[in-house]
């Protein structure tokens, strides 16, 4: 017989101290993960990223630049791509507009609705916004679309996260 016989005791002991440890790690996860996820969000989201789109040659037309950046949550990487509409406006400055509609997150497009030309248009409920991204009073839209801050760099177009106009 081994000397290092475990009792019934120590035996209740460590699987209660193991099944108690694997519990509280369990629950202090999402509490961790919590606290450290502003940090990682600001990492992924308060950078300026590289889009395709040179700025000299961005119009008075709404165009479409999509752009793709690495988003690290925690332990995971995916690769996002995301969508701004862009455009210089008559005093020639640039103005980068979130595609996503402010009714029920649809992507409006730019123009598409031939009975209300020079629009965005979304598809979903008819939603319209003028060209300066404000909702059309009467349509299901609540808000105007987003706005992305941008920066140039080297003649190409960085975009950050949108907010709303008007919004810090
Ligand atoms: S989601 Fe755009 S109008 Fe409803």
């Amino acid at each position: 017989m081994s000397k290092h016989r475990v009792s019934r005791r120590q035996f209740l002991n460590y699987t209660l101290t193991g099944v108690g440890g694997f519990m509280a790690a369990g629950m202090l996860m999402p509490m961790v993960r919590f606290a450290v996820d502003p940090v990682l969000k600001a990492s992924a989201g308060g950078d300026f990223i590289a889009t395709p789109q040179k700025v000299a040659d961005i119009t008075n037309e709404p165009t479409r630049v999509d752009f793709t950046f690495e988003q690290q949550d925690a332990w995971y990487t995916s690769e996002v791509t995301n969508t701004a509409w862009v455009y210089k406006d008559e005093n020639g400055e640039i103005v980068a507009l979130s595609p996503i509609c402010k009714h029920l997150g649809c992507v409006v497009d730019w123009n598409k609705d031939k009975t209300n030309p020079d629009h965005f248009f979304c598809p979903c409920h008819n939603g319209l916004y003028t060209k300066d991204g404000t909702n059309v009073p009467g349509t299901p839209p609540i808000a105007p679309l987003d706005v992305y801050p941008f920066e140039e760099r080297d003649g190409y177009l960085y975009l950050g996260k949108a907010k709303p106009r008007g919004g810090a």
